[in-house]
């Protein structure tokens, strides 16, 4: 087992064929019941006519059947008119069914795309907790793959049913009326039919869901072997993780074998239950004939009947495969959409106090906030920035900071304890308001495949040009960009240009000056780049604070020294809260720090 690569595993499989789920998925044709009727309609009559048809080969046949009008030499009486009507239905056949397959894909198209967009809206939505828990592309590129798979639910299975169930009734019905003992044979052979490849393919889907676990087992190890691609050379792995992509492949490529054994094997089976049943017609009819209880157009009616029911037949293993699939799918879908861990919306949503602007009053009280239960990372936190002062946040890794700076805007809640802005709990205040005055650079610098333009005004679309500039400067970031081969239309992120991790920061901080807010937040924005750039950027940082809260976070002292007062924050407590002089006198973690940056020569 190499530490490089954790295959996750795949969430549990759901049972397959759950009435509930399937329930759920109809009920999703609800609100298009109007459309969903009409496609149903046009469904039953193209199948009326497509059974249909037979009854004028039949007569097109007996026409001939007393030898007059081939004894002279001319067509039949009212041949024209048998014939005319035959071609009438095959038109009218072809129109419906172009009519119903337009109709079911339009319906199919609506339905999905309102399930993929609810989807979506509930993904944005959920509290980020959830996100904590899926936070792999992995996940993500499942959800994906189910919501592609869950939506041929409503494109291919549901109507491919009810197609297959309508032929199936008026099959027998049609070849009951030609003769009864026609009715009972098709009936026989056609539903054994069907029982059988239900199960078989049944059988299949399952074998079929297991090689997709142990596809994403391969994909996993290859994926991460890209991703991973420099710590794997780097440690001198490529043996190992070459060796285990093999094992990986081997199992897949068996289990698919596997599939493809059986379902040749079991297919070839049904297959003749169906010629069989067909064999059996036609001597049926034979003797039917010979005692002259049947006419021999009956008996190709009926041979018409059977064959287009076995061909549907036939094609019903995709159908049960690519059902079951959804279904299984699909479970994992709505258990994204029914999730009920969404950010509560205020109720009474608050406007801020005044003309409704933000003032930037920032109080923390009291906060208490843990990501598991019964281990607080955050312990009664207390941290009051009057509007326009600066704090720094001094801390060891994993003391708290950047988890303090999630709890601004919401992305989680404290446990206990309160944050207000202006007066106003965020827990009440309308979010487009908190939105608008909090500005805040991540720890973790994430651009978007797009030009340095729109990234830095991505927050703001609106901002002026001269005004990206001028952001870009107050960041450290201007001259970088313009020796970019495009300047600020150069298109950065995972599709663009690469920048090194101190330059994304930069343009990351850019971002969060255009948003022009009135509480600003730097997470150890400054980690990666040099004590040079440092103190161009300090500089910019402090022309842009000017007039703002601002809060800096950093385990750096020179990084915060400058702020109105510090607060050192040790394993979720502050510990120490003063200026920088004061802190030095009091704090001894404080000192300790300053010692050993001093030491090193970090601290000036
Ligand atoms: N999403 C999460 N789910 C569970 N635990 C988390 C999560 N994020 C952080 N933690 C835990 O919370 C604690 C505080 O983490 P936090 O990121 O706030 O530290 P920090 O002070 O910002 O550290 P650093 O200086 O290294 O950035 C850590 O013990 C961390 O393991
Ligand atoms: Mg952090």
């Amino acid at each position: 087992m190499s530490a490089t690569v954790a295959t996750d595993p795949a969430p549990p499989r759901p049972p397959l064929q759950s009435w509930p789920l399937l329930r759920r998925l109809l009920a999703r044709f609800g609100p298009y019941r109007a459309a969903a009727a009409g496609v149903f309609v046009l469904v039953l009559l193209r199948t009326a006519l497509e059974i249909a048809a037979p009854f004028f080969v039949q007569r097109a046949v007996d026409a001939f059947a007393d030898g007059t009008a081939v004894a002279a030499h001319r067509l039949p009486e009212g041949y024209a008119t048998i014939l005319a009507a035959f071609a009438a239905v095959l038109v009218a056949r072809a129109v419906v069914a172009y009519g119903s397959a337009v109709g079911a894909a339009s319906l199919a198209q609506a339905i999905e795309n309102r399930f993929r967009s609810d989807l979506f809206r509930r993904v944005t939505k959920l509290r980020f907790r959830w996100h904590d828990r899926n936070r792999s592309g992995k996940t993500i590129a499942r959800s994906l793959r189910d919501m592609e798979r869950a939506r041929l639910f409503f494109r291919e299975v549901a109507f491919g049913y009810l197609e297959l169930i309508l032929l199936l009734v008026l099959g027998v019905a049609g070849c009951a009326v030609l003769h009864p003992l026609f009715g009972a044979l098709v009936a026989l052979t056609s539903v054994t039919g069907f029982l059988l490849t239900l199960r078989v393919a049944s059988r299949i889907a399952k074998m079929d869901l297991a090689a997709d676990d142990e596809y994403d087992h391969v994909s996993t190890v290859l994926q991460e072997n890209v991703a991973g691609a420099r710590v794997i050379r780097a440690f001198g792995r490529e043996p190992e993780e070459s060796s285990k992509f093999g094992g990986r492949l081997t199992t897949f490529t068996g289990s698919w074998h596997n599939v493809v054994l059986f379902w040749t094997g079991r297919m070839t089976w049904i297959g003749s239950i169906h010629h069989g049943g067909l064999v059996l017609n036609v001597i049926a009819g034979a003797w039917l004939v010979g005692r002259g209880s049947v006419t021999p157009g009956a008996v190709a009616a009926v041979f018409l009947i059977v064959r287009a029911l076995t061909q549907r037949l036939r094609n019903m293993t995709r159908l049960v495969i690519m059902g079951q699939q959804a279904v299984a799918s699909a479970a994992r879908v709505f258990e994204v959409l029914e999730n009920d861990d969404v950010i509560a919306f205020p109720a009474d949503p608050k406007t801020l106090p005044g003309d409704g602007a933000a003032r930037g009053a920032l109080r923390i009280d009291d906060v208490t906030f843990s990501y598991v239960a019964g281990t607080p990372v955050l312990r009664g936190v207390t941290l009051h920035v009057p509007a326009g002062q600066s704090l720094g946040i001094l801390g060891p890794t994993a003391a708290g900071k950047t988890t303090l700076v999630q709890l601004l805007p919401r992305f989680y809640d404290p446990d206990s304890g309160s944050i207000t802005l202006d007066g106003v709990d965020l827990r009440n205040l309308d979010p487009a308001a908190l939105t608008a005055a909090v500005g805040i650079v991540f720890q973790e610098p994430f651009l978007f495949s797009a030009t340095v333009a729109d990234n830095i005004s991505y927050g703001n679309p609106g901002v002026p040009r001269e005004r990206v500039v001028a952001c870009a400067k107050l960041a450290a970031a201007h001259e970088f960009i313009e020796k970019l081969p495009k300047g600020y239309e150069t298109v950065v992120g995972e599709r663009g240009v690469s920048l090194s991790g101190g330059q994304r920061q930069r343009l990351t901080i850019a971002r969060a000056l255009a948003m022009d807010p009135r509480v600003l937040v730097f997470d150890d924005a400054t980690a990666s780049v040099d004590a040079v750039t440092e103190k161009e950027l300090f500089q910019g940082i402090r022309a842009a604070a000017r007039g703002r809260t601002t809060l800096v976070i950093s385990q750096r002292i020179t990084s915060i020294r400058w702020c109105d007062r510090v607060a050192v924050l040790d394993r979720g407590t502050v510990t120490a809260i003063g200026t920088h002089d004061e802190l030095l006198a009091a704090s001894p973690l404080y000192r300790e720090v300053f010692e050993h940056q001093r030491i090193q020569g970090i601290a000036l």
